[in-house]
């Protein structure tokens, strides 16, 4: 009986080692595949919890900075293949690089935003946001990096001509917007909700336009622009519907992240940064 229970004890304690040694093999490699200059001092075998500190050092030394946008706004923002790529993504990466901090970048709708900003699941929304007096209500704004114009899309035999035309007495021309952007909130107190139509992304504003099911978009004018040049049959109204300052959003009273962002602004603006990011995806 005792022999018996000897042999069972030591079975369970030569599959307990190699349990651990399976599991001390696993924090090796996860560790060299962060830091592979490390790699020496965590396989030469005292091991776990010297691995286990080299992980901390490692999460710490590349703390992620988390952006909100919505990515389908080019040249802002888009996809390329799976990654997002645009004026936006370029500019945070660089403010990223000065923070000594890593990029994250969260695609969501765009009128989840602010809530996300707010409720501190991302840090900070860069989105071709423009800076209003309703947002700023509910977040912090840095100083400005960009601007935008509200402009109009419609199809090339339109019976728009002008922006005027959307205001005309009687005039019953459907408007489509992207969901809770500034152009949604213009044309809806211009034109009454009846006459706008909101959709999740620019892209499907367009593809309403194309289909016929309103008669112009409303939205900022290099998307615009964008727009138009990837479609056939359409084109943008030359007057502009409104002047806008695109901005970096944070939580309400987050000084000291808006300071550092104000301040990489400052920086990557006076070395020219920021313009080449522009000039690379905007050509006049
Ligand atoms: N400038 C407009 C606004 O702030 C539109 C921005 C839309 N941006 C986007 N990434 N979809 O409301």
């Amino acid at each position: 009986m005792k022999k018996l229970a000897l042999l069972l004890l030591s079975i369970v304690l030569v599959i307990s080692s190699v349990v651990v040694f399976a599991s001390c093999g696993d924090e090796t490699t996860s560790s060299e595949a962060e830091t592979s200059t490390n790699k020496t001092e965590t396989s030469s075998g005292t091991e776990s919890s010297e691995a286990a500190s080299i992980e901390e050092e490692v999460s710490t030394d590349e703390k992620v900075i988390k952006m909100a946008t919505n990515a389908y706004f080019p040249p802002y923002e888009f996809y390329e293949g799976e990654n997002i790529v645009g004026i936006d993504a370029e500019i945070a990466a660089l403010i990223a690089e000065k923070l000594g901090m890593k990029l994250e970048i969260v695609d969501m709708s765009f009128d989840s935003i602010l809530s996300a900003v707010n409720a501190g699941t991302v840090d900070f929304g860069m989105a071709g946001m423009t800076v209003n007096p309703d947002r700023l209500k509910e977040v912090d704004f840095s100083n400005s990096y960009a601007k935008g114009v509200q402009s109009v899309i419609v199809k090339n035999d339109s019976a728009i001509t002008k922006v005027d035309d959307l205001f005309a007495e009687g005039a019953t021309y459907k408007v489509g917007v992207q969901l809770g952007t500034t152009g949604d909130s213009y044309s809806t107190s211009d034109f009454g909700s009846d006459r706008v139509t909101q959709y999740p992304t620019g892209n499907e504003a367009v593809a309403a336009l194309l289909k016929g099911d309103v008669d112009c978009v409303i939205i900022d004018n290099e998307p615009a622009k964008a727009y138009v040049n990837a479609n056939e049959g359409i084109k943008t109204l030359e007057t502009a519907y409104a002047d806008e300052d695109y901005a970096i959003c944070v939580k309400k009273g987050n000084t000291e992240l808006l300071e550092k962002i104000n301040t990489a602004i400052y920086e990557l603006t006076k070395d020219g940064s920021i313009a080449n990011i522009v000039s690379k995806y905007i050509k006049e």
